[in-house]
């Protein structure tokens, strides 16, 4: 599961209008383009934008001047889906006064509602799925022929390795590279298996293109992006998906014979290349599953500096009894082993999970094993949410949704409460040490100040003085709020 850096953006952010500077295009068609959900839907949107470019459309930001209109939605809770209704309703005001607009509705949401979302919506023109996007010209012509369009066909293969994704909306400093598609985890509560389809890999060196093309334009960190990054496996002749699963296994945890485990490329190795395109370009990853997180991953993150110590590791319950409902495939004690190898390994590592409150029949017995975890953890951050259940999930089919509202929103404030002092723990243990930092641009409050964040995914705000984003400062850290750090450079 996916966040960008330390927000969940179907939470905290509402969709954003993406700009796309190319050159005027041959037919001029406008092209405004909004996204919501996680970070894969982001990067998803540049390569929407990057297909459209080669189709001679140029983008706006103002939605009224545009030609076609694409919403690219997010599925993971109710609430999600709501948010992208209602601006919907926005754009139906504006296809009434202008009948030739074209609307369309693109990534999870229209996976999960398919043609039923022209019927539930009827001035929406296209709906078109995570994998259908190099279709769009197709579909837009189609739309501009009279007729609806639709293409949600999921894919095995489908990784856009080729396409050039536009950095849209992007500081010049921080991008997203999505390493593989899709997820087969199957997590009892979650609706992305569905939406996102089967998990495949990316071509490894399409990836380091891609991030050495990044560096050589001026970009000093990129975030390799995955629904499970540690379950990523290539090998010289494609995909995991064509073998054998137990050699998967072996391959996937460093435990076939030198030779021939040579002629993989796993996570930890992929890290490992992309680490050595250069010190100055820093490497994050999202996300982790502690079912798959093998100790190799973590061996390549202490070899090199330039491997941000931080590793988002949702662990969604602090009961092994809901884990098992959730299909997670590990227990608590499996999670602790998994962060005890942390702390050996990486030591002062930055650690951050997703956390649901409120799952089918959570005791207040669970709830008080999620609350003790969390303060045995010590998270840097979490990201919480009520349960919320999807259509066509096997919880929805199997179990009954039978927490109380009001008792999934009296736990998660508890959840809330206590990750805030948690979180205020660490960024005070801060205060009086210097941590190295990547400057992104200036600090949002201030135009005096820069910002960045220190290897741990923390933000830090100090004076502007001469520095320039994208170089590396050490801050002295002064004082700090809850969640930033603030200090000068020394
Ligand atoms: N209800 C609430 N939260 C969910 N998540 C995924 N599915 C659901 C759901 N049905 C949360 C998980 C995941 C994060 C991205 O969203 O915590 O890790
Ligand atoms: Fe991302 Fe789709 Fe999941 Fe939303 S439902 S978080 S957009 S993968």
């Amino acid at each position: 599961m996916l966040h960008e850096g330390n927000k969940v953006i179907d939470e905290k952010r509402q969709g954003e209008a993406l700009m796309l500077d190319t050159p005027t295009s041959k037919n001029h068609k406008k092209l405004f383009l909004e996204s919501y959900g996680c970070a894969m839907n982001f990067s998803d949107s540049e390569i929407v934008a990057s297909i459209l470019s080669g189709d001679g459309f140029e983008t706006t930001r103002d939605f009224n001047e545009a030609d076609v209109i694409f919403i690219n939605t997010c599925a993971i809770r109710d609430n999600a889906e709501q948010r992208v209704r209602a601006r919907l309703q926005d754009f139906k005001k504006l296809k009434k006064q202008h009948p030739s607009l074209i609307v369309g509705v693109l990534g999870c949401m229209a996976e999960r509602l398919k043609a039923k979302f022209l019927e539930e919506e009827k001035l929406v023109d296209i709906v078109a799925g995570p994998d259908a996007y190099r279709d769009l010209p197709n579909l837009i012509e189609k739309v501009e022929g009279g007729q609806k369009a639709v293409n949600v066909l999921l894919s095995r293969e489908e990784t856009y390795a080729d396409i050039s994704p536009v950095r849209l909306g992007s500081n010049g400093i921080s991008a997203f590279i999505s390493i593989m598609r899709g997820c087969d985890n199957m997590c009892s509560f979650c609706v992305v298996p569905f939406t996102r389809g089967r998990e495949r890999s990316r071509d490894p060196e399409s990836i380091l293109a891609e991030a050495r093309n990044l560096f050589d334009q001026g970009y000093r960190e990129v975030t390799l992006l995955g629904q499970n990054v540690d379950s990523y496996l290539w090998w010289g002749g494609g995909q995991k998906k064509d073998l054998d699963p137990a050699l998967v296994e072996d391959a996937l945890h460093h435990r076939l014979p030198a030779g021939e485990q040579e002629r993989f490329t796993t996570f930890a190795d992929l890290m490992d290349r992309v680490a050595q395109i250069h010190p100055d370009l820093r490497i994050r990853f999202s996300t982790s599953n502690p079912r798959d997180m093998t100790d190799a991953v973590l061996h390549v993150m202490a070899k090199h500096d330039n491997i941000c110590k931080y590793i988002h590791l949702p662990v969604q319950s602090g009961s092994s009894r809901i884990l098992e409902k959730m299909n997670r495939g590990y227990t608590r004690e499996d999670y602790v082993q998994r962060i005890e190898a942390i702390r050996r390994i990486l030591p002062g590592c930055g650690l951050s999970t997703d956390i649901i409150s409120g799952f089918c029949s959570e005791t207040e017995e669970d709830h008080h094993e999620t609350l003790r975890l969390m303060e045995w953890a010590g998270y840097d951050f979490s990201y919480m949410f009520k349960y919320s259940e999807r259509p066509g999930t096997a919880a929805e089919k199997k179990f009954e949704d039978d927490v109380p509202e009001e008792v999934k929103g009296r736990r998660l404030q508890e959840i809330v409460d206590l990750q805030q002092k948690l979180s205020a723990v660490k960024t005070r243990e801060a205060v009086g040490k210097t941590v190295r930092v990547l400057v992104e641009g200036p600090s949002r409050k201030s135009a005096e100040m820069l910002s960045g964040r220190n290897s741990q995914n923390t933000v830090v705000v100090f004076p502007k003085g001469n520095i320039r984003p994208g170089e590396y400062v050490d801050v002295y850290i002064e004082r700090c709020t809850v969640a930033t750090l603030i200090g000068v450079v020394v």
